[in-house]
């Protein structure tokens, strides 16, 4: 299944790991690109030195592309970081929260793609204007930080602004290959996939996080700045519940992500030996489409199963 996005990646399948903080560290990032799809290290929530850590143990571990998601909302410069990246041989850089004209040109002079995500069609237009190489279409479904345009809605309209200068690749509540088949039928080039790929053996999480995703129903999440003062979509629980219900404005970003930690209800990048994580109000970022997930699949499979999926999807409609 070759598409623009597979040609400027160098990939062999039109899937793509989110890079999700917490939760898309090395082995699954590994997973993803040997199996063909293109791995994305999620550091926003590991720091210089673990981000270094990270990436040459993907590095050790294949020879394939992959890429590192910073969010771009750390303070300070990201000189350093990007170049970290780009010696240790990953082809992408991909911002969370936007990205500087400086951080784009560094990262061309460097070889690296920029990729932005995108929650309305103005931001796609100013992310290719500012020279991003793809835009990542991602729809209110999303887990993680989002905005309130479905992805049905949100691709098509995307593609139609920016699509004929750089790949588009849909995101939010993709769970399976009918929603890579559709993808590609309303105009994208791929799939950029998170929630489906927390639920795998390789994917890092604290206690409680899978079994949550596998238990939960499509109406299980809410969108919610208590984490991190931002909208973000995660699992509802005790401490959304309390922050809801207690009318308290959210301190802007970091602000409300430090309140969060000081709570206890935040332990994102932790792992299964992290001690006092409560499920019950922990930050769990989770995308609607969760309700279809109801087993922990190998990501390297996943990514196949995304190809012949949508195969089929499309030999059904002929
Ligand atoms: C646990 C989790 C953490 C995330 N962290 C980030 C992040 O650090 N940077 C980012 O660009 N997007 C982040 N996202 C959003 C994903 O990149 C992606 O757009 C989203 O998961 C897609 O929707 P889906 O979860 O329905 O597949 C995160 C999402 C989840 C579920």
């Amino acid at each position: 299944m070759r598409t623009r996005l597979t040609e400027i990646l160098d990939i062999e399948h039109p899937v793509m790991l989110a890079g999700m903080g917490g939760v898309s560290y090395a082995e699954v990032v590994t997973a993803v690109s040997e199996a063909g799809g293109f791995g994305c290290l999620g550091a926003s929530a590991m720091g210089h030195d673990v981000m270094v850590a990270e990436i040459d143990k993907v590095r050790a571990a294949t020879d394939k592309p992959f890429g590192v998601d910073l969010l771009t909302a750390a303070p300070g410069d990201m000189t350093r970081d990007v170049n970290a990246m780009a010696d240790r041989g990953a082809t992408v850089f991909v911002a969370g929260l936007g990205v500087p004209r400086d951080v784009i040109d560094l990262c061309h002079r460097r070889n690296m793609l920029v990729v932005n995500m995108c929650g309305k069609v103005r931001h796609a237009i100013a992310a290719v204007e500012a020279g991003c190489d793809i835009v990542v279409a991602q729809g209110t479904e999303a887990g993680g930080h989002t905005g309130t345009v479905a992805t049905f809605a949100l691709v098509p309209q995307i593609v139609d602004a920016v699509g004929e200068r750089v790949p588009v690749v849909a995101a939010g509540g993709i769970y399976d290959g009918r929603h890579l088949a559709a993808a590609l039928t309303l105009g994208a080039d791929g799939v950029w996939v998170g929630t489906r790929f927390i639920a795998t053996p390789e994917a890092r999480s604290v206690i409680g996080y899978k079994e949550k995703i596998l238990a939960m129903r499509e109406d299980d999440t809410v969108v919610t700045r208590a984490y991190t003062g931002k909208t973000c979509r995660v699992l509802r629980n005790d401490y959304t519940n309390e922050f809801e219900a207690s009318g308290e404005q959210a301190k802007p970003f970091p602000g409300q992500y430090i309140k969060s930690l000081q709570d206890g209800a935040n332990h994102l990048g932790g792992d299964l030996d992290t001690p006092d994580v409560d499920p019950d109000r922990e930050f769990m970022p989770a995308g609607q489409g969760g309700g279809a997930i109801t087993e922990l699949v190998p990501a390297g499979e996943l990514v196949g199963c995304f190809v012949a999926e949508a195969e089929a999807a499309l030999a059904r409609l002929g």
